[in-house]
């Protein structure tokens, strides 16, 4: 049975004394840590608070592998693409390994949540001192101090590999790094329910669970107070979120209570379950003074048949009336989707049938995937009797489409002059800098550096199936 637990202050600051007898161990010289992350908005989050306890432990960040005296791989499975590219990348570090004997090699993430996944880790790859998942990076530091203490045993049983007894915890006040001092990931849920039939996240992310609204709330105000204008609130189905709570709340309350906080900043989220996207949500997205006009709302496919299999619990004319809705509260709104390719049993016809739907509804972008088999889902084991050629044929036809499309959609905004936040620096020429419209499309600049998170007006002068080229007006 799952069981919300949340853990308690006196668990934490078990971690904080873990974190400094690491850190007593590593005084004499210097120390390095490299995280490096796969996968999802969830994930990158999580390697924030995995370089904060690092920071904590006395660690400096690296980029540079080579330099490196520990490792943590945060990896992905939500498709066998991602899984692959890990495993070489876990492999390789065993030259660096040949090289420094002391380095700590740790994965983690979701990839590590499958048994299958955990034997062949524990099996074939020898370079990995420790393996744990996402429900254990709130006790990060104990599993690295058990990892080198093993290690001065020399334990035969030398690697660690955590057993992950902590599925359904919500962890507050743990340390975190974040990348950017303009834009910040806000987590505000965790794990999934709905169990699409194609989809690993649920067996590897476990049970939806919500953080309470006053500890979201107090994140989000402190973000604003430091600077931060570009806040992404996340979860997996973040229009489901408040199940479980004492409170009685919801996905749009959260978002309106967000809002009422003062300042210049821009509030997005993702990604958001068709069947759960209500009119309440469209309203309190509509009359924001913060909220981004932009939804995720991912299809997956055009067929009512195919949505059906997949357990989305939608059908093509719901959705229609979704964003109908959604554009009638925004009219300005920016609409993107996940779309899946070559779901087993999809024919010809089914695949026509997303055609239509992407040229009716005319999203201002698209990530398109093509159908991969996760071992334990249902999907995994339907009739599956399509052709990969065939397959690819469908695939390249959408990308075509969802291309044009975005082309006009972006060809659109020549001419406008749009507020934008410019968030990060591109380190090209001329267009040295980048910015979001409030729709969240891509605006490359020429600017002052200084203009870093700070919002702009920009005149859009040329545009592409991806990015918008703009100058300051
Ligand atoms: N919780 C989010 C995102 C899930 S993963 C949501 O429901 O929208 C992101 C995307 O990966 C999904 O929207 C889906 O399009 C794609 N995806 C998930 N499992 C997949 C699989 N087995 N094969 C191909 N694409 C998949
Ligand atoms: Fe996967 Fe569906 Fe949950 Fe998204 S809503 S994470 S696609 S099971
Ligand atoms: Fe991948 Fe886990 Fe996210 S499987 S997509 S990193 S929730």
């Amino acid at each position: 049975m799952y069981q919300r637990r949340e853990i308690t202050t006196q668990e934490r600051i078990a971690q904080e004394r873990f974190c400094e007898k690491i850190k007593e161990r590593i005084a004499r010289r210097p120390h390095y840590a490299l995280v490096d992350t796969y996968g999802c908005q969830q994930n990158e989050s999580d390697s924030e608070i995995l370089r904060g306890w690092l920071v904590r432990c006395g660690y400096e960040l690296t980029e540079d592998v080579d330099k490196a005296d520990v490792v943590v791989v945060n990896t992905c499975a939500v498709r066998e693409h991602a899984e692959k590219r890990v495993l070489g990348n876990v492999g390789a570090l065993s030259h660096n390994k040949a090289k420094d004997p002391d380095l700590i090699v740790c994965v983690g993430g979701c990839m590590t949540q499958q048994p299958v996944m955990r034997e062949k880790i524990k099996n074939s790859y020898r370079v990995v001192d420790l393996v744990f998942g996402p429900h254990e990076v709130w006790q990060f530091p104990e599993l690295l101090l058990g990892t080198m203490e093993r290690r001065d045993r020399r334990d035969r049983k030398r690697r660690l590999i955590a057993a992950a007894p902590s599925e359904g915890v919500v962890a507050e006040g743990l340390p975190r790094r974040r990348d950017s001092g303009v834009k910040a990931w806000l987590s505000i849920m965790n794990g999934c329910d709905n169990f699409c039939s194609y989809c690993i996240v649920p067996y590897v992310r476990g049970r939806e669970r919500s953080r309470r609204p006053a500890d979201v709330l107090a994140e989000a105000r402190a973000l604003v107070a430091g600077g931060y204008r570009d806040i992404t609130l996340l979860g997996q189905n973040v229009n489901s979120y408040g199940k479980g709570l004492d409170e009685a709340v919801d996905f749009p309350d959260l978002l309106a209570h967000i809002d009422e906080i003062d300042g210049d900043y821009v509030l997005r989220f993702m990604t958001s379950h068709p069947k759960d996207a209500t009119d309440k949500l469209f309203r309190v997205m509509g009359g924001s003074g913060h909220c981004a006009h932009h939804i995720h709302l991912p299809l997956q496919s055009g067929s009512d048949r195919i949505l059906k299999r997949m357990n989305r619990r939608y059908d093509r004319a719901a959705y229609l009336e979704k964003v109908a809705a959604a554009r009638k509260a925004m009219p300005d709104l920016v609409l993107t989707t996940d779309i899946i390719v070559g779901f087993p049993g999809e024919t010809e016809a089914d695949f026509r049938d997303t055609l239509s739907l992407v040229e009716e509804v005319g999203f201002d972008a698209m990530f398109t995937f093509l159908f991969s088999p996760r071992t334990g889902t249902p999907a995994a084991s339907m009739p599956d009797p399509v052709s990969r050629a065939e397959k690819q044929a469908w695939f390249d036809e959408l990308l075509a489409l969802a291309n044009r499309i975005s082309g006009e959609k972006h060809a659109a905004y020549v001419g406008g002059t749009y507020r934008v936040l410019v968030d990060g620096e591109t380190g090209q020429t001329p267009y040295n800098l980048s910015a979001r419209t409030r729709g969240g499309r891509l605006v490359h600049l020429a600017g002052d550096p200084a203009l870093v998170g700070r919002f702009v007006q920009a005149r859009i002068t040329a545009s592409s199936t991806w990015a918008l080229d703009g100058e300051l007006a």
